[in-house]
């Protein structure tokens, strides 16, 4: 029962679902009620397939094309994965198979460059995680602790959160570091918003940095990259930066920003990005990302649409995650000189602003501090990362956690960081790059907070 039908206009496609006749509803009501007793019985639904769907990879070459791309995108509400620079500038756009032969029809009409980037999307999520890296047995109750976790696979949700525990115990016998695990907020699904204190626990009040992942739920990589910081910022390397960094700094990282997001993308569609309130109209989430209140206005890159995928929210800050970080950055901001909000993918290191194309007074430091940044992190594996204003790399976007950070709550560095990768595998990483993608982030973090460290503010 998908759509299969073009829809003259967007909105249209939005009521698709209030548009079935009656003698359908028959025969639908019946079937829901048998899906449901089917779902009772067993322990957990299966999560959505994506078998035949795919990731177009498209270039626009001129302005015209681009904006005839973009109201196509409008029509059949597809979801544009990474959003082109301007026009010669390639996008992702992500087709359900049953829009495909529509869309490739207007695609060709409007003389786009188009191929398939991603034949089968179920493929790559089918080879996201590395079966050989599945656990075998099941560690006894005194073997699990923070040395047990596997930072190489993408975690559910409680095992994170036992690892955070974890990192709290193990930090108690030790005198150079200290961990403490702060909830910051509670979810509408009761879940727990969470922010681990790294420090070297001394009493001694140091400059602070904050960093935040899986604002969008389907990144599972931002998660994964947290997580590795927090495994190199207690455990410490062979090399001496954990100990450097600590001796400089206050961490405060909430890994999991947005839990039942993140939760629902690991049980039941891979590809969810917002959170998972009920806006009813058989719609959920919120666009966190969408949600901030520095000049938070949905008609620049958001939308009022509840069952968009960038929505903006009722008001600036209607959303539990996104006070939860606002509440815990004014209480903690006296002396925080960087905010840092991971996301993928693209391989970028953005600025402020997002609600406008204008730069900050001082953006050339920022700039410069993610070119440092970025250079050294290229060393590793010759990942080239782009640096720039999140509006002229990217697209404007209002109500970004970034330009909150650092508009309102003066916190002077504030960047979003995509992760890998360009598109190849898109939010379907594989689980063999959390290590590379890992250490090279550490890299660029370790290099950015030792510049800042001997700049003067
Ligand atoms: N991919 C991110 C998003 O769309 C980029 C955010 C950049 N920052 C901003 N304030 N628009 O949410
Ligand atoms: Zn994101």
């Amino acid at each position: 029962m998908r759509e299969s039908m073009i829809y003259a206009t967007y909105d249209q496609f939005l009521k698709r679902d209030r548009l079935l006749p009656k003698h359908e509803l028959l025969v639908i009501m019946p079937s829901c009620i048998l899906v449901l007793l089917i779902f009772c019985g067993c322990a957990a639904a299966e999560p959505a397939r994506f078998d035949g769907h795919k990731v177009l990879q498209i270039v626009p070459h001129t302005t015209t094309e681009l904006e005839n791309v973009l109201a196509l995108h409008d029509l059949y509400n597809l979801d544009v994965w990474r959003h082109p620079r301007k026009h010669n500038y390639s996008m992702d756009v992500y087709v359900e198979p049953e829009k495909l032969q529509p869309v490739l029809t207007a695609l060709k009409d409007i003389g786009a460059d188009v191929k398939i980037w991603i034949d089968d999307l179920q493929k790559l999520i089918d080879a996201e995680r590395q079966p050989s890296r599945r656990r075998t047995h099941v560690p006894s109750q005194t073997q699990r602790n923070a040395s047990l976790f596997d930072h190489f696979r993408f975690n559910r949700f409680a095992d994170i959160k036992k690892y955070l525990n974890d990192v709290v115990t193990l930090t108690q016998s030790m005198s150079t570091v200290n961990a403490s695990l702060v909830k910051i907020g509670d979810t509408y699904l009761s879940n727990e918003i969470l922010l681990l204190k790294i420090s070297r626990g001394d009493g001694r009040a140091r400059p602070s940095i904050f960093i935040d992942g899986g604002i969008h739920a389907r990144e599972w990589i931002a998660p994964a990259t947290v997580l590795y910081f927090i495994r190199e910022l207690v455990n410490g390397g062979v090399d001496d930066y954990a100990s450097q960094l600590l001796d400089k700094f206050d961490w405060y990282l909430a890994p999991v920003l947005n839990p039942d997001g993140y939760e629902y993308s690991h049980t039941n569609y891979r590809l969810w990005r917002k959170n998972r309130v009920d806006n009813g109209r058989n719609c959920h989430g919120t666009d966190l990302n969408r949600n901030f209140g520095h000049n938070w206005n949905p008609a620049i890159g958001g939308s009022t649409n509840v069952c968009s995928d960038v929505y903006s929210g009722k008001s600036a800050f209607s959303e539990a995650e996104s006070r939860a970080v606002e509440s815990f950055i004014l209480n903690n901001n006296k002396d925080m000189i960087a905010y840092l909000t991971y996301h993928s993918y693209g391989e970028m290191w953005l600025y402020p602003w997002g609600y406008t194309s204008a730069l900050p007074v001082d953006w050339q430091d920022l700039d410069s501090a993610a070119k440092t940044a970025t250079s050294a992190l290229s060393e590793l594996y010759g990942t080239q990362y782009l640096v720039g204003s999140s509006t002229n790399v990217l697209y404007s976007a209002a109500g970004g956690s970034d330009d909150w950070a650092k508009g309102d709550a003066g916190v002077k560095y504030s960047y979003t960081i995509e992760l890998r990768d360009t598109g190849a595998h898109g939010f379907v990483l594989p689980e063999d790059q959390i290590r590379p993608n890992g250490e090279e982030s550490w890299r660029a973090l370790r290099v950015l907070a030792l510049s800042l460290s001997t700049t003067r503010h």
